[in-house]
């Protein structure tokens, strides 16, 4: 969407907050031994107290409330009493949810406890790497490329980058126009980020695949040749200088 009036600043500034909070509790609730179904519960019934709606399962259907994918799953993990933490896990957590009408996305990914795996690397890459691209987004500048800039710091860190799964713009639904925003060069994408335009931008760094492929459940998204792939998302947005990172929580 675009921003056009003080209610439209003023609802996505509410929504998003609600996902940032509620993303930012989940991670603190996580614990070795928890069932994933038990954090989505808990971040569901945190929605819900804030009024809130869970956009994956109001816009798709989604056998969850939020989206928690565990090691070798890049995305849309299902949630479930069958799959329980463990210390060093890769875990990622993507909350998106409506609030009065207006949409917003926060992912993180993030390693459980002790990094016994060697995943914080790939972490705090992926981290770097979005708040990089989140400084070089303003009105004008084309889509592809930030699209390069990941790829680029991707490479640079010893990662790739997932080519079929990418940011998109958000605020009257969870997904909108533009519907692609890479995290490689895309040369065919000839879009621009716009003023007061509301965008997720989001990062699929991994260790060793360049796409994600869809399980047999219909939604778990794995990479095409295994490793580990960390996501971070945030709701932003574009102004003729540094974007307004709505789900950013005291900065972070
Ligand atoms: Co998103
Ligand atoms: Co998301």
């Amino acid at each position: 969407m675009s921003i056009t009036r003080d209610a439209e600043w003023q609802g996505m500034k509410k929504v998003s907050e609600v996902v940032a909070v509620t993303l930012r509790e989940m991670m603190l609730y996580a614990r070795p031994g928890m069932a994933t179904a038990q954090l989505d519960e808990y971040g569901a019934a945190m929605l819900r107290k804030f009024g809130a709606v869970s956009a994956p399962k109001a816009t798709y259907d989604f056998p969850g409330s939020t989206c928690i994918s565990l090691n070798h799953e890049i995305a849309h993990g299902i949630p479930s009493g069958n799959k329980i933490l463990s210390e060093g896990d890769l875990v990622n957590i993507d909350v998106s949810a409506e609030l009065n009408g207006y949409w917003a996305d926060n992912g993180c990914s993030f390693v459980l406890g002790n990094d016994i795996h060697h995943h914080q690397k790939l972490v705090n890459a992926s981290k770097r790497i979005l708040n990089k691209a989140l400084l070089h987004i303003k009105a004008g500048v084309r889509i592809a490329e930030i699209g390069r800039l990941i790829e680029n710091e991707a490479r640079k860190a010893g990662f790739k980058v997932i080519e079929n799964l990418t940011g998109h713009g958000v605020g009257k639904g969870l997904h909108e126009a533009p519907f692609e925003i890479p995290n490689f060069y895309d040369r065919a994408n000839r879009g621009r980020f716009s003023r007061n335009s509301v965008v997720a931008v989001e990062t699929f760094i991994s260790t060793r695949s360049s796409f994600a492929d869809t399980m047999s459940d219909g939604w778990t998204l794995m990479g095409d040749k295994g490793g580990y792939t960390a996501q971070h998302e945030h709701t932003i947005v574009v102004t003729d200088d540094r974007p307004l990172i709505l789900t950013a929580l005291n900065g972070i």
